[in-house]
């Protein structure tokens, strides 16, 4: 199993490119299964996440090319078999954003459950709701959703928490519905908005995208369109925190400051200076940073997904900072690894407090999932020594040549088997 070694302590300098965001490519590649022309998206990131739904996606008789140059088409000219299986969902809960396009171009879907993981039971139920309000039948059989419905018909779905993924689902079902649909209490993650901008390419009717009340008036079918995928705002605003960590100074290309308002504001109040221009985000780290302590939110709050990497920078900071998570339940795996570099991190419930230490030393820490194995190279770039991280593949699933990119930056880091 493939583990990255640091030697850390070297404060990160230079330059690296953001690739497009993950989270908007999986839904994006979905909505391929919404037409038989082709769909092409740029800024596609090389991932296991995405080449997992590349198969997925494969299996269901979708021809997909690639190019060099990020470039991904698809074409699911006829869906030869509108099932999921267990196999690839078990790897990537993203999976169930075939549901809805699956049902609403086919009338029929066997998903299977993609059951817990490890930052909490993360249960599909408003995707299934949603989706019976709008006609369809569904029941799960032997671990699978068995979903059946004729022509799918516009509801007003009142979601009775905010999910990204469920929205993005709704969404992409609603635009080959009969009627229109309105989802009050949607999502409105900026990946939510660049979803809505490859579907309106694509000929559907979808206002109010970005915010938490979307219509959408659906078409009898939609075509083919190019789409060019956001930058990943979470790749981003981890290597702005590895920055600030080490006392670097960065600049990050082809990134969009306006996706990241929270997290620069807590970077700011930790002492680094920022500065925006075009689409370069520029951080500069001065001396030891000041602890944050943050509120994880639906968008534009700040984000789960950039917690773990906080409590990183919180490990080295110098006062306390207490992080508190509302959205998963079981997101905090990386405070126990932390821990074993020197970290002082107490959890009680949902809230950690984090006191900072001068500094954190090398040790062998085993990646749970994809932040908190972020979070863990940060940790590591800013220890004393040599930190070992082991289980290295959650990594993969979502960020880019990760140390490629960290080594242009200067960091010591290597992969080793
Ligand atoms: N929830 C339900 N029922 C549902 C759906 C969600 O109870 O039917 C709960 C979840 O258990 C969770 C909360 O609602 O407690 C929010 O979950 P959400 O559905 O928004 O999460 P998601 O759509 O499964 C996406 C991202 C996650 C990110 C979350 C929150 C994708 C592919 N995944 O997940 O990204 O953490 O939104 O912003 O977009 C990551 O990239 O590391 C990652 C986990």
């Amino acid at each position: 199993m493939d583990k990255l070694v640091i030697d850390g302590g070297v404060p990160l300098a230079g330059e690296v490119r953001i690739s497009g965001a993950k989270n908007a490519a999986l839904p994006l590649m979905c909505a391929a299964l919404l037409t038989d022309e082709p769909l092409r998206l740029e800024n596609v990131p090389q991932l296991r996440d995405v080449s997992t739904m590349l198969r997925l996606l494969g299996q269901m008789g979708v021809a997909v090319s690639l190019d060099e140059r990020a470039g991904v088409e698809m074409r699911a000219d006829a869906i030869a078999s509108p099932v999921a299986s267990y196999d690839l969902v078990k790897t990537m809960r993203a999976s169930i954003l075939v549901l809805g396009p699956l049902l609403a171009r086919c009338g029929e879907a066997r998903v299977s459950l993609p059951g817990g993981c490890a930052i909490g039971l993360r249960p599909v139920d408003l995707h299934i709701k949603g989706l019976e309000a709008m006609g369809a039948q569904i029941s799960v059989e032997e671990g699978y959703i068995v979903a059946r419905s004729g022509r799918l018909k516009g509801a007003r779905i009142v979601m009775d928490l905010v999910t990204v993924t469920g929205t993005e689902n709704l969404m992409m079902a609603a635009c080959l519905a009969e009627g229109t649909t309105v989802l009050e209490n949607a999502a409105r993650e900026p990946e939510v908005l660049d979803l809505a901008r490859c579907l309106a390419a694509m000929g559907a009717r979808i206002s109010g995208a970005g915010s938490d009340i979307i219509t959408i008036d659906g078409a009898a079918r939609l075509s083919g369109a190019r789409h060019r995928i956001m930058p990943d705002r979470i790749e981003t605003g981890t290597y702005l925190v590895a920055a600030a960590a080490t006392g670097g100074r960065v600049r990050l290309l082809g990134a969009d400051a306006m996706l990241l308002d929270a997290v620069l504001e807590k970077l700011r109040e930790s002492g680094a200076r920022i500065d925006a221009e075009g689409d370069a985000i520029s951080l500069e780290m001065g001396g030891r940073p000041k602890s944050v302590s943050v509120r994880t939110a639906p968008y534009p709050a700040f984000p789960t997904d950039m917690q773990a990497q906080f409590m990183a920078l919180n490990a080295i900071a110098e006062g306390a900072a207490v992080i508190t998570e509302t959205i998963f339940e079981n997101r905090f795996m990386h405070a126990l690894e932390m821990q074993r570099l020197g970290a002082d991190i107490e959890i009680s419930g949902n809230t950690a407090v984090v006191r900072g230490v001068p500094r954190l030393q090398g040790a062998t820490v085993m990646a749970t999932d994809l932040r908190a194995s972020a979070s863990l190279v940060i940790a590591g770039l800013a220890a004393e020594g040599r930190t070992t991280v082991d289980r290295i593949y959650h990594l993969d699933r979502g960020y880019e040549c990760i140390e490629e990119k960290l080594a242009r930056l200067g960091a010591r880091i290597r992969r080793a088997h």
